[in-house]
C-alpha cells in the first residue's frame, strides 16, 4: 500500500477550521455575517462562557429551505457565488462556503431555519462534523445557529483559548465591528444571560454614539465625500479632541471591517500635521466602491483586502479626511480649541525676542509683496500666537531649525503666487520655497534607503508610452537597478514601454515623466555599477520629479505638513543645488522695514 492517502472529510474540515475559526469571536463573526448576508433586519446574539460554552445567533433573514440545510454545513457549498467571475465582484460578506462546515467540525452545532413563506421550520444538528438527519423545528422566521462547546474535540485548539473574559472581550469586539458596519440592522447582545447591547436600527451617527462614545460622535468631523465611484463617509475625531488614551479606529469597506495598510497609512497622513505626535486619531469610516475594485479573497478571515488601485484609494481617503478636518477646524472658534488644550484665555501674545539685524534681507525685501499677499488664514493664527506666547526659546537663524521648539518653522498662513509658503513662527515670518524644500525632503527620504531597495508602489493602470530605442535598451540593461529604485517597467510591445510601478516615495509623481528622466540618467551614466557611482545624481533627478510643482495650490494642512517634514529632514535648509529653501524674517526686520520704533 502506498504512503499517500486522501484524508477523511471530517479531518479535512477540522484542518480547514483552523484557518477560519481561531477562537469564539471568529465563529461569532461568521455567524453574524451570514445573518447580514441573509438580509436580516434584526440579529440577536447570545453568548455564554466567553463564547466557548455557547454562541447563538438568531436572525429574521431569508432562511434556508429544508433541502438546502445539509448543503449549508457542507464544505464548499454556498448560495453566494456560482461562477469564477463572481469572485471578481463579491457583494456579500461570505463567499467561500466554508464557515459553517468548519465551525460544525469543531463544535456541537445546530442550525434551525424557516425559509420565507414556508409553513414549517427545520433543524439540523452536527456533532463534531457528523451530520444528523433533518428534523422538524419550531421557529417563527429566519435562522438560528447554535454553537456549543467549541473545540471540544480538538484539544490542541482548546489549549490556545484564553480566559473567559478575554474571549468575551474578543466576541464583543467582533460584535461591535459588525454592528457598526451595519447600523441599518437592529442588534442585541447578551453574555451569561446579562444584556449588554440593544441597538435599534438607525443611522451611523446613532450607532457610533451607542457603540463608541457620544462624545466622539458629537465632536468628530463629519466626512462625506464622493468622487469617481468611491464614497467615503463617517466620522474622524477633530484633532483638538484626540486623547492620549484609547482610540477607536474602524474602517469598513463595502460593509466589511478591514485592517488595511493602505487605508491606515492614508489616515495617518491625513492627521500627520494636525495631531500632536503622542495622540492617535479615532475614526469610524465607511468606504464604498464597486466590488470589482477591491479583492476580498485574500485571507480566510477576510479582514484583509487588496485594492486594485491602492494609490488612488490612498489619495482619495487622505484628502477626504484632511478636508473634513480642515473644514471642521475653520468652523470651530479657535478659542474653544485652545481651551480644550488647556491654554490660558486670550491675551496679547508677547512676542519673543527678534533675531539680529538682517539688513541685507530687509533691503531686498520687495515692498510690493503685500499686493500679492493672499491672506488665506484658514488656520486660527491667534491660537498659534497664544501657543507661542507661552514658550521661551533661543531666537533662530536661517539654516538648521533651532532646537527646543516643537515647530521652529511655525505654522502656515498662506501660499504666495503658488511658489512660496508664508508661515508664522515665534520669531516672525518664515518664507519657504515650496518646490525646493519639498525636493530636498524627497531627496533625503530617498537617500535614507541607502543599502536597501526603494519600495515600489504598483499602479493600477500601467502608464504606457512610446519609447525611444535607447529607453527600451535602458530598461533591458538596467532591469536590476530599476527594480532596486522601486520601478516596475516592462516592454509592452515594439517601441512601447509600460510603467507598472513607481518608487513608493514618489507615488504622486507623473509616472511617465519620472521613468523617462531616470531612463535618461541611466543611459547617460551607464555602466554596470551605475547606481553605486551615480546614486546621488539619480536620486536627485527622481526627487525633482517627486517634489510638488510650483503653482500647485496647497491646503494649509499640506503646507503645515511640508513645514513639519522640513523640520524633520536633515539639511532641509538647502535645496539640492545649494539654494536656501527657507528664510526667516523677524518682527524686528519687519519693524525696520516700516521704520517702526525709530
Ligand atoms: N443565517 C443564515 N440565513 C440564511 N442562510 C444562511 C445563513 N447562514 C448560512 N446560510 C446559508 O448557508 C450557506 C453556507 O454558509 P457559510 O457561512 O458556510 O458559507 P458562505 O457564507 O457562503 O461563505 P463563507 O465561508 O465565506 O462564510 C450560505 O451560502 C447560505 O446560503
Ligand atoms: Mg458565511
Amino acid at each position: 500500500m502506498g504512503a499517500i492517502h486522501a484524508l477523511p472529510d471530517q479531518l479535512v474540515n477540522q484542518i480547514a477550521a483552523g484557518e477560519v475559526v481561531e477562537r469564539p469571536a471568529a465563529v461569532l463573526k461568521e455567524l453574524i455575517e451570514n445573518s447580514v448576508d441573509a438580509g436580516a433586519t434584526q440579529i440577536d446574539v447570545d453568548v455564554a462562557g466567553g463564547g466557548v460554552r455557547r454562541l447563538r445567533v438568531a436572525d429574521n433573514g431569508s432562511g434556508i429551505d429544508r433541502e438546502d440545510l445539509p448543503l449549508a454545513v457542507a464544505r464548499h457549498a454556498t448560495s453566494k457565488i456560482a461562477v469564477p467571475s463572481d469572485l471578481e465582484a463579491i457583494a456579500t460578506l461570505g463567499f467561500r462556503g466554508e464557515a459553517l462546515a468548519s465551525i460544525a467540525a469543531v463544535s456541537r452545532f445546530a442550525i434551525a431555519s424557516r425559509a420565507a413563506a414556508r409553513p414549517h421550520a427545520w433543524r439540523l444538528e452536527v456533532e463534531g462534523g457528523t451530520v444528523r438527519p433533518v428534523a422538524p423545528a419550531a421557529l417563527a422566521s429566519g435562522t438560528t445557529v447554535t454553537v456549543e462547546e467549541l473545540f471540544y474535540n480538538t484539544p490542541a485548539r482548546r489549549k490556545f483559548l484564553r480566559t473567559e473574559s478575554t474571549e468575551w472581550a474578543h466576541c464583543e469586539e467582533a460584535f461591535r465591528r459588525l454592528a457598526l458596519a451595519h447600523p441599518e440592522v437592529g442588534f442585541t447582545l447578551q453574555h451569561n444571560a446579562r444584556a449588554h447591547e440593544r441597538l435599534l436600527p438607525g443611522g451611523r451617527h446613532a450607532r457610533v454614539a451607542a457603540l463608541l462614545s457620544g462624545a466622539f460622535a458629537d465632536n468628530a468631523a463629519r466626512v462625506e465625500v464622493e468622487a469617481g465611484g468611491i464614497a467615503l463617509s463617517g466620522f474622524a475625531v477633530r484633532p483638538a479632541y484626540a486623547t492620549q488614551g484609547t482610540t477607536a479606529q474602524y474602517v469598513f469597506v463595502n460593509g466589511r471591517f478591514v485592517r488595511d495598510r493602505v487605508l491606515a497609512h492614508a489616515l495617518r497622513e491625513a492627521y500627520r500635521d494636525v495631531l500632536h505626535h503622542d495622540r492617535a486619531p479615532s475614526y469610524a469610516l465607511w468606504l464604498a466602491l464597486d466590488p470589482r475594485r477591491v479583492d476580498v479573497n485574500v485571507h480566510p478571515q477576510k479582514t484583509e483586502v487588496r485594492f486594485r488601485d491602492s494609490g488612488a484609494i490612498h489619495e482619495f481617503v487622505r484628502r477626504a479626511v484632511e478636508r473634513a478636518l480642515a473644514a471642521s477646524a475653520a468652523e470651530q472658534p479657535a478659542v474653544s480649541a485652545a481651551e480644550k488644550l488647556g491654554l490660558a484665555a486670550a491675551r496679547t501674545p508677547p512676542l519673543a525676542p527678534a533675531t539680529g539685524p538682517r539688513a541685507d534681507f530687509a533691503a531686498a525685501f520687495p515692498p510690493t509683496l503685500q499686493s500679492g499677499l493672499a491672506l488665506g488664514t484658514a488656520e486660527p493664527s491667534a491660537f498659534y500666537a497664544r501657543l507661542f506666547g507661552q514658550r521661551e526659546g533661543a531666537p533662530m537663524e536661517p539654516g538648521l531649525p533651532a532646537t527646543g521648539d516643537d515647530h521652529p518653522l511655525g505654522f502656515a498662513l498662506a501660499q504666495l503666487h503658488g511658489v512660496y509658503v508664508l508661515a508664522q513662527n515665534r520669531v516672525g515670518l518664515v518664507l519657504v520655497d515650496m518646490h525646493a524644500a519639498h525636493e530636498r525632503i524627497v531627496y533625503e527620504r530617498m537617500k535614507a534607503t541607502v543599502g536597501t531597495d526603494v519600495p515600489g508602489q504598483p499602479l493600477l493602470v500601467p502608464a504606457a508610452f512610446a519609447a525611444e530605442g535607447r529607453e527600451m535598451a535602458a530598461v533591458e540593461e538596467h532591469a536590476g537597478t530599476l527594480a532596486a529604485l522601486g520601478f516596475d517597467l516592462a516592454a509592452f510591445g515594439p517601441g512601447t514601454l509600460g510603467v507598472r510601478g513607481v518608487p513608493a516615495p514618489l507615488a504622486d509623481a507623473d509616472p511617465v515623466a519620472l521613468a523617462r528622466a531616470v531612463l535618461h540618467d541611466l543611459g547617460e551614466y551607464g555602466g554596470s555599477n551605475v547606481l553605486a557611482a551615480h546614486r546621488d545624481e539619480i536620486l536627485s533627478t527622481m526627487a525633482c520629479h517627486g517634489a510638488v510643482r510650483a503653482n500647485r495650490s496647497l491646503t494649509v494642512a499640506e503646507m503645515n505638513a511640508l513645514l513639519r517634514e522640513m523640520e524633520a529632514t536633515e539639511r532641509a535648509g538647502q535645496c539640492n543645488h545649494g539654494r536656501p529653501t527657507w528664510y526667516q524674517l523677524s518682527i524686528a526686520d519687519l519693524d525696520r522695514l516700516f521704520m517702526r520704533g525709530r
